[in-house]
């Protein structure tokens, strides 16, 4: 019997991951329909709506312009504008609206820079733990991902790269190093002086530098910050991404950017157009809002320092629990304590033991696993960007379970 030609599909997505964090909301949304108190702290997105000026800004453009049709493919030249302006005043950069290709969502920005340069066989150094966008986003293109383990430094010094080990996996076929600062899942915040010998080496050894800065305005304790936009000669290895989702609460309204030099961005909306046309045409009208106007900056600054605070109070509710090296992040919404010590005390891997923490105590985390391959078997993911009485509740269900599984192996 003839297969199906619909069950024809590409193999390679029966191989794909999948984005771990999606997964589990579903798991926590089906447990909270069974009726169970769920307490979330899985989720890369606030806990609060999006600012009112900007859903003002998106109502009014519905209700009063009608402004419901297709717009430039590239984005409004009005949000070009206004990005690059942003970029410009906070990172002294030079950059042109014509450079910039306004996407849905940074998950679109990311698929085409990396659509923009990955052909088949080229690979993309990917440090990891990862947000899995990268390597999954190249595989689909054919690329290859090839994993270099970030360092955990203990938990006083915490996550850095390893510059060293990133250069000598660079090969004939090397294109670009996916560098995220700061960093989701580990919640590093990698330094000036990292960046710099970086950029370095994508100079000398002519590779780009796919830059996602998506949380670079959840940066905590004064910490400083360079962004790979601001080096004078970026147009020669950087493609930038960033987007409206975690710093103005907009995840649901896929609006997100791309920056890279105009040559490049021209071709780009060549992709975009055969892709998705368009970006949303009224999420467009308000994320100018959100970025000119300065009501929403006092919004950010505020759940930023709010963040910060949640991000100590979850520290301290993890930071003497038995085999766990908590280390207190400097930047995003994450907390990426080892748990390898814990694991081999109660003789569990780190999936089975998120596993028991979902279905015995209706805590949701994330495994370290799901950022995507094998360097985050050791860890747990745990977002703060959360309420106090979810981290409170949050850390207590944690510690019963640790103690818990402790004491079962005891007996
Ligand atoms: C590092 C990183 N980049 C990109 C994204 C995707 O953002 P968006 O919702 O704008 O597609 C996320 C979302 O979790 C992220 O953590």
């Amino acid at each position: 019997m003839s297969t199906s030609p619909t069950l024809n599909y590409r193999k390679m997505i029966d191989g794909m991951r999948g984005e771990g964090g999606f997964a589990y909301i579903a798991r926590g949304r089906m447990l909270a329909a069974k009726g169970y108190k769920v307490i979330n702290l899985s989720i890369g997105q606030p806990d609060v709506p999006t600012p009112e000026n900007v859903i003002d800004a998106a109502v009014y453009a519905l209700k009063e312009e009608k402004y419901t049709g297709y717009t430039e493919t590239p984005g409004i030249p009005e949000l070009r504008r206004a990005i690059a302006e942003y970029l410009n005043t906070r990172y002294g950069s030079d950059v042109k609206p014509e450079e910039v290709v306004v996407t849905p969502g940074t998950k679109g920005a990311i698929f085409l820079a990396l659509a923009a340069y990955i052909d088949p066989g080229d690979e993309i150094i990917v440090p990891e733990p990862s947000y899995p966008a990268y390597p999954e986003g190249a595989r689909i293109l054919g690329g290859v991902p090839r994993y270099i383990p970030i360092r955990f430094n203990g938990s006083r010094e915490g996550f850095s790269l390893d510059l060293s080990l990133i250069e000598k996996n660079i090969t004939s076929r090397t294109k670009m190093i996916a560098i995220n600062n700061p960093h989701n899942p580990t919640g590093a915040l990698f330094t000036p002086k990292q960046l710099d010998e970086l950029v370095d080496i994508a100079r000398r050894r002519k590779v780009m530098i796919l830059a996602d800065e998506i949380y670079d305005n959840f940066i905590y304790d004064g910490a400083e910050f360079k962004s790979l936009i601001s080096y004078p000669d970026w147009r020669d290895y950087v493609v930038y991404t960033n987007g409206f989702s975690k710093t103005f609460s907009m995840t649901g309204w896929r609006l997100g950017y791309l920056v890279v030099r105009e040559e490049v961005a021209r071709n780009l909306s060549k992709l975009a157009v055969n892709i998705w046309g368009c970006p949303i045409s009224f999420a467009q009208k308000a994320a100018i809002t959100a970025l000119k106007d300065p009501e929403t900056w006092r919004w950010v600054e505020e759940l930023s320092r709010r963040y910060s605070e949640m991000r100590k109070l979850l520290y301290n509710e993890l930071k003497d629990l038995p085999g766990v090296e908590a280390w207190l992040s400097r930047g995003a919404y994450y907390l990426f304590p080892r748990v390898s010590k814990l694991l081999s005390m109660i003789n569990m891997d780190v999936e089975d033991f998120v596993d028991y923490v979902i279905d015995k105590h209706h805590l949701i985390i994330l495994p370290g696993t799901a950022f995507p391959d094998k360097a985050g078997k050791e860890y747990i993911r745990f977002s703060f960007a959360t309420s106090r009485e979810a981290i409170i509740e949050g850390g207590k269900r944690f510690k019963e379970a640790v103690t818990e599984l402790l004491e079962k192996t005891r007996r």
